[in-house]
C-alpha cells in the first residue's frame, strides 16, 4: 500500500499560498479546504483561489469540500483542473450523480464521513469513488485532536475496500502527527492529510518525510 501525505493549506499563511506550497516539493498533494460558513462553522475561500493556486504549483491539488450543496459546486473545481474532489455524503443529495460528474470531468471522486457516520451504508458505493475520507475530527477547523474512536471504523472501511478489491484510496483528516499517524496506518489508512503537523512545523518538508517513515514503518 503506497503511502501518501496530502499537507492542508489551512494551516499556511494565505497570503503566501504560492511560496507555501513550494515549500512541501516532496507532498503527494495539496489539500485544500473549502468552507462556506454553513456546513461548517468556518469560512476558507472558493473557487477563484483554487484557480490561482493550480496556476501557481504543478503538485497535485486535493479539494475538501465542506459545503452545502456539493452536487451543484463540485464540478467546477473538477473542470478547474482538481486532480481530486472530495464531497461530504450527508451534504450531497445525489451523490452518485455527482462523483460520476466529477470524474467525467477528469479529477479522482472521494466520499467524505464525520465522525459519527457509519461507513456501512456506503459500501455499494465504493465502485463510485476514487477515495473514501473518513474526518479524525468533526470538520471546521485545524489543529484539533484525533479522534480514536474512529479507528474502528478505519479498520472497517479497510475491510470493506479490500474484500470488494477496490481500488480506493482510504484518507484520514484531522489531527493527523507524528502522536497519531502510526494508529491510523495500522488501521489501514493510507492517505494522510495533516495541516499543523506540517505547516506548524520549522521544516514543513521535513515534517512530511518524518510523517511518510511512520506511516510506512
Ligand atoms: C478540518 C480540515 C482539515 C484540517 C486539518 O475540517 O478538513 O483538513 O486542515 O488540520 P489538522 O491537521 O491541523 O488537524
Ligand atoms: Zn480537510
Amino acid at each position: 500500500m503506497a503511502i501518501q501525505i496530502s499537507p492542508s493549506i489551512l494551516s499556511a499563511d494565505f497570503a503566501r499560498l504560492a511560496d507555501e506550497a513550494a515549500a512541501v516539493p516532496n507532498a503527494d498533494w495539496l489539500h485544500v479546504d473549502v468552507m462556506d460558513g454553513h456546513f461548517v462553522p468556518n469560512l476558507t475561500l472558493g473557487l477563484p483561489i483554487v484557480e490561482s493556486l493550480l496556476k501557481a504549483t504543478d503538485t497535485p491539488v486535493d479539494c475538501h469540500l465542506m459545503i452545502e450543496d456539493p452536487d451543484r459546486w463540485a464540478p467546477a473545481y473538477a473542470e478547474a483542473g482538481a486532480g481530486s474532489v472530495t464531497v461530504h455524503a450527508k451534504a450531497a443529495n445525489a451523490p452518485v450523480r455527482t462523483l460520476r460528474e466529477i470524474r467525467r470531468l477528469g479529477a479522482r471522486a472521494g466520499l467524505a464521513l464525520n465522525p459519527a457516520e457509519p461507513v456501512e451504508p456506503y459500501a455499494d458505493l465504493v465502485g463510485e469513488m476514487d477515495m473514501l475520507l473518513l474526518m479524525t475530527v468533526e470538520p471546521g477547523f485545524g489543529g484539533q485532536r484525533f479522534l480514536d474512536l474512529v479507528l474502528p471504523k478505519i479498520r472497517r472501511a479497510r475491510a470493506i475496500l479490500d474484500s470488494r478489491e477496490a481500488s480506493v484510496w482510504l484518507q484520514v483528516d484531522g489531527g493527523v502527527g507524528t502522536e497519531t499517524i502510526e494508529r491510523a496506518a495500522e488501521a489501514g489508512a493510507d492517505v494522510f492529510v495533516a495541516g499543523s503537523a506540517v505547516y506548524g512545523a520549522q521544516d514543513p518538508a521535513k515534517a512530511i518525510e518524518v510523517l511518510r517513515s511512520q506511516a510506512t514503518e
